[in-house]
């Protein structure tokens, strides 16, 4: 073959690439053609692979020509790449200026506090509007403000190991919120008037009623002249409002130590409204608001002398309330991790969680 001819060829290999080339408008079809031109079996690459068809003395030459040709067709395809590029970029940035700030916001699923939180913080507000103050105590509690403190002797069933969770460092976690009661009495001194909200512990069998882990408010109310009226009559304004109905209550007595007289304040059962429910033991009432006036014992113990003031105390099952209040069947669920008992209270009543 000659000079001549393979210039020839050359030239129109070159030509026709660029020709395609200006036609290209992706990266990935620059490439392509890229591959088709400048590869092995590319119009202009394999014409390096035909060396052998010219006289050796021209071969330098033949080499020369090939390799220039191939050079300058790379230098085109790199430019058209670079331009394909910036336009690409500059396309990606006029797209991300003109988001339209009057379209609404993409909706982010909205969780909600916990349920037992939910009424916790209603209860606080209701009690700070009366005056009381809310009180935390730690979850970890002496036994002696678990116990001996609340007149509670060492031989009371409250104190065995099927129902305390006994530390090693001789300390107990709290079963009730009622050592607040002690606490408060010894940091404020009479007249008093404080709630407690917190968790409590006991060494429970797990089931759709009962947990080992659950939440109390505590209530102390000390002052001259106070007796069972004032409590009932408290009993009725808080249950009332959380509950956001007129609900009805019966008074019976109860036992506890801490207290003389002792009473339990039941409510008619909220999810079944009366009518009688494995919730409600068949009975149409829940246990909700033990409570009782304040034993000398304890007003002793907490250096308020009991000639001269009177008080009263309860210990509002705040977890059994939300339940109530919620309609949640299973208490199980609100230890549970489970989201849905997470989902904003008007979506939470019955239907979800049962
Ligand atoms: N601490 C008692 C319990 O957890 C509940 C209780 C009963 C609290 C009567 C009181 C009370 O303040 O007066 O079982």
């Amino acid at each position: 073959m000659e000079l001549t001819d393979l210039k020839h060829s050359v030239e129109t290999a070159e030509a026709s690439a660029l020709e395609r080339l200006r036609g290209a408008d992706s990266v990935d079809s620059v490439r392509r053609l890229e591959n088709e031109v400048l590869g092995k079996q590319g119009s202009v690459g394999s014409l390096l692979g035909r060396m052998t068809e010219y006289p050796a003395e021209i071969r330098g030459q033949v080499g020369k020509l090939v390799n220039e040709a191939k050079t300058r067709i790379k230098e085109h395809f790199a430019a058209k790449l670079a331009t394909i590029q910036s336009a690409a970029s500059a396309r990606d940035e006029t797209e991300a200026k003109s988001i339209d700030p009057t379209l609404p916001a993409p909706v982010q699923p909205m969780g909600g506090v916990h349920p037992v939180t939910a009424v916790q913080w209603e209860i606080e507000r209701l009690f700070e509007r009366m005056g009381f103050t809310v009180e935390a105590g730690p979850e970890m509690e002496s036994q002696y403000n678990n116990f001996e403190a609340l007149n509670i002797p060492p031989t009371h069933p409250a104190r065995d190991m099927q129902d305390t969770f006994w530390l090693k460092n001789g300390c107990v976690l709290r079963t009730h919120t009622s050592p607040v009661q002690h606490r408060s009495m010894k940091k404020f001194g009479a007249p008093l008037r404080v709630i407690a909200p917190g968790r409590c512990f006991r060494y429970e069998t797990i089931d759709a009623s009962h947990e080992n882990t659950f939440h109390q408010v505590e209530g102390l109310l000390i002052d001259r002249n106070i007796g069972l009226p004032h409590l009932i009559a408290l009993a009725k304004t808080l249950l009332t409002e959380v509950m956001k109905k007129e609900v009805k209550l019966r008074v019976r007595p109860g036992f506890f130590p801490f207290v003389e007289p002792g009473i339990e304040i039941d409510m008619d059962c909220q999810i079944c409204g009366g009518r009688k429910c494995p919730t409600c033991k068949q009975s149409g009432w829940v246990e909700i608001l033990p409570a009782g006036m304040v034993h000398p014992n304890v007003l002793r113990a907490g250096e308020i002398d009991p000639e001269e003031w009177s008080g009263f105390a309860f210990g509002l099952g705040l977890t059994r309330l939300a339940m109530m209040k919620f309609g949640i069947k299973d208490i199980r669920v609100l230890n549970s991790g489970d989201l849905r008992a997470l989902a904003p209270p008007d979506r939470l009543s019955g239907t979800v969680i049962s």
